[in-house]
């Protein structure tokens, strides 16, 4: 039997792919693979390992698990698809599957944008090379099966991709953006329900991501194994290190443009400027358990906030709610995309099965809200605050327990997803992470804070303070007739 093809191998031999990977630009790749699957190093690769994992000496044999963080565009999406077809093509798992089963190389994306940029790459090494295309029994867009029982799987990262599967190998692409409307932390939940699947086959991890905030999976993963002797091998390198042909002059650029934003995407930092906003502890601590919408009670006063979207991705949001004692209760918040006309339709029967009559919204929207929702005797006035000011002012509202939200998933991880950023102007902005929404949080933080300024108006304008009273009182007319419940 002729020895076993090595990633060294692989990508060094000329017949493989060594055309590509084995040039110089490819060395430091080389230098960090080769050490993952514990093969011999020479001393310059010793040292670039040393330099890479901050560890005093490479792995002395075959990690179980693969952690990079790099700058973009540095190859972490070419050397995921090599990796892929390296697993796929050259670790044997015949002997261990039983009758029918297949071996799954499973690689995840943070987005379907990117899951195609990896199979593109995948399909190319696999079809460009005469023995390996051989192999290849079916391909279709996101699915090649070879004929050792081995298929590749690129998806997006998703529980519903992850399931009845035995693993190969898993490869998480990008992992510190994956995100869910499903989940506040996908990347550790996909994780978990992937290890019983790679169990079988002892299955490595590689996972392979620019950095971002100090949170999640590869934060995590970093702080525990960078620099320790461990079988989690992990690696911390900016772009220019793994591909010397980028122009500098790109990073020059970027660095003077947004530092923060730059030093994570090409020098491959964990920013430190973004922070979760409202932990999910205090969100879930303000869920009512049931039911989602409270119907109306003649009882109580009720008020509204929209976020309008023209249609597209965005969801056009309300939310409804009102006031008990020093709380604020939030009774449905709903969510809708498609025609902004028929949404204002329906959501102007909602109102009206509320009793509402005017409603505050975004301010950015345009005029067609108001033209849209007068169309339907509604008021539409543009909030004052602008998100991030929302945002500020619902974080102590929770905090102090004065909220009560609906058991509704998506709203519950859209407010424990926002990020502050700091900046150092001193000013904080508090919005969703990258490919993240907030459109439901948005409304409720709207609700929640419009209706504690006009609460506030009012109560100064009762309890009489003379000196805020000549700059903001108001005929207590004129606030019925803007619609403030007294
Ligand atoms: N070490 C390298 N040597 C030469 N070209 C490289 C190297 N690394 C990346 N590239 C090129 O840079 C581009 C971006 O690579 P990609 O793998 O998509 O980066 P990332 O996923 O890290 O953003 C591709 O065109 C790729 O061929
Ligand atoms: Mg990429």
């Amino acid at each position: 039997m002729s020895a076993p093809v090595t990633i060294r191998d692989l990508m060094t031999d000329s017949d493989l792919f060594g055309q590509q990977f084995g040039v110089d630009s490819w060395s430091a790749w080389r230098a960090l693979l080769a050490a993952f699957y514990g093969l011999q190093l020479s001393k310059a690769e010793q040292g670039v390992v040393e330099a890479l994992t901050g560890r005093h000496a490479p792995p002395e044999a075959a990690s179980e698990e693969l952690w990079l963080v790099m700058g973009r565009r540095g190859g972490k999406s070419q050397a995921a698809g090599l990796l892929a077809v390296y697993e796929a093509c050259f670790n044997d798992h015949r002997d261990k599957l039983s009758p029918g089963e297949v071996a799954t190389v499973m690689v995840l994306a943070a987005d379907r944008k990117q899951a195609k940029v990896v199979f593109r790459y995948i399909s190319g090494l696999l079809n460009g090379n005469p023995m390996l295309k051989r192999l290849i029994v079916r391909e279709d867009k996101e699915t090649i099966e070879l004929n050792n029982r081995c298929v590749i799987e690129v998806t997006t990262a998703s529980f519903r991709s992850v399931r009845g599967y035995t693993v190969a190998a898993v490869i998480a692409d990008e992992i510190a953006f994956w995100r869910s409307d499903e989940s506040a932390n996908p990347d550790t939940e996909i994780l978990r329900a992937l290890r019983p699947a790679m169990a079988t086959l002892r299955g490595k991890l590689i996972a392979l991501s620019s950095p971002y905030s100090k949170r999640g999976a590869l934060w995590n993963t970093y702080r525990r194994h960078f620099g320790k002797a461990s079988p989690v091998l992990v690696a911390q390198a900016p772009t220019l290190t793994m591909n010397p042909t980028l122009p500098d002059k790109l990073v020059a650029d970027a660095l003077e443009d947004d530092a923060s934003a730059a030093k994570a995407e090409y020098l491959a930092e964990f920013r430190d400027d973004l922070e979760q906003f409202i932990t999910r502890e205090v969100v879930e601590a303000a869920v009512r358990t049931s039911p989602l919408e409270l119907p109306f009670n003649r009882a109580h006063r009720y008020h509204a906030f929209v976020d309008p979207a023209g249609g597209g991705q965005d969801e056009f949001c309300i939310a409804i709610g009102h006031h008990e004692d020093e709380a604020i209760v939030v009774d449905v918040v709903r969510a809708r995309r498609g025609t902004p006309a028929e949404i204002v339709a329906g959501y102007a029967s909602l109102l009206a099965s509320y009793r509402i009559k005017q409603v505050t919204g975004d301010k950015y929207a345009g005029s067609w809200p108001a033209d849209e929702f007068k169309k339907h005797g509604i008021d539409y006035h543009p909030s004052e605050q602008p998100k991030s000011g929302l945002y500020l002012d619902l974080l102590p509202a929770l905090t102090s327990g004065r909220v009560e939200l609906p058991p509704d998933t998506r709203l519950i991880n859209q407010i424990s997803g926002l990020e502050r950023r700091t900046s150092r102007a001193g000013r904080d902005s508090i919005d969703h992470g990258p490919g993240g929404h907030d459109d439901r949080a948005n409304v409720v933080a709207g609700l929640v804070t419009t209706k504690h300024k006009s609460r506030y108006d009012l109560e100064r304008l009762v309890n009489g303070d003379p000196v805020q009273r000549t700059e903001t009182s108001k005929p207590i007319a004129a606030i019925k007739a803007a619609g403030i419940p007294l």
